[in-house]
């Protein structure tokens, strides 16, 4: 992967003003030196206590999380999980249309997202956990404290496991990772 188009992730990239045009392919190294070392706020997601990546890949609770929207009870009407707890987020690009932060692991939330988008455009959604850094990653600030987000990605088209590829990436020595990635299909 060439370091020029490496990846920041999610929400973190509409915070800081990407227009992404996928949720984990903002061009950091191409946007220099705007925004770098901007703090960013803190994500909703819990804290897997020390701020390593292997407590974040390890973290049990992001798993229950995922699992748990994934129960029959849990997905939202009119759609039905494709998969749950995956490690990787989708990566899709043709099929992106725009992501979002959520406060909680909230399917139901992300699939009102999907369902307001115009001429049911949207045909399914990726709800996942991220390690996203709590600054812009920059020289005068490499690897940047993590912090924990809820996203919410929505897709004009089905999505499956083959598509989790996004597994995050290196920025500034920060290390995007995703957990608890769930995809849901619309039926329409
Ligand atoms: C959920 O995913 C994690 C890896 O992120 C894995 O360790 C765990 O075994 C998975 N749990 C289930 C029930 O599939
Ligand atoms: C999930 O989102 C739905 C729709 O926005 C909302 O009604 C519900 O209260 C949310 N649930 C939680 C636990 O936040």
């Amino acid at each position: 992967m060439k370091l020029s188009s490496i990846i920041l992730s999610a929400a973190t990239a509409v915070i800081i003003g990407f227009t992404a045009s996928q949720p984990t392919t903002a061009h950091i190294a191409d946007k220099e030196p705007i925004g770098l070392c901007i703090p960013l706020p803190e994500g909703h997601a819990p804290t897997p206590g020390p701020p390593t990546t292997h407590a974040f890949v390890t973290f049990p609770k992001y798993s229950e999380l995922a699992i748990n929207a994934a129960k029959p009870d849990n997905v939202p009407k009119n759609y039905q999980a494709q998969f749950y707890n995956a490690s990787g987020a989708t990566l899709y690009p043709s099929a992106y249309i725009i992501h979002f932060e959520m406060t909680s692991y909230n399917a139901t939330e992300c699939a009102e997202a999907c369902n307001a988008v115009a001429n049911e455009a949207c045909r399914g959604f990726n709800t996942y956990i991220e390690r996203a850094p709590t600054k812009v990653p920059g020289p005068a600030c490499p690897n940047p404290d993590p912090t924990y987000r809820f996203v919410c990605a929505l897709y004009s088209d089905v999505l499956g496991l083959k598509n989790t590829d996004n597994e995050g990436g290196l920025v500034e020595g920060f290390e995007v990772l995703e957990r608890g990635s769930n995809g849901y299909i619309r039926g329409l």
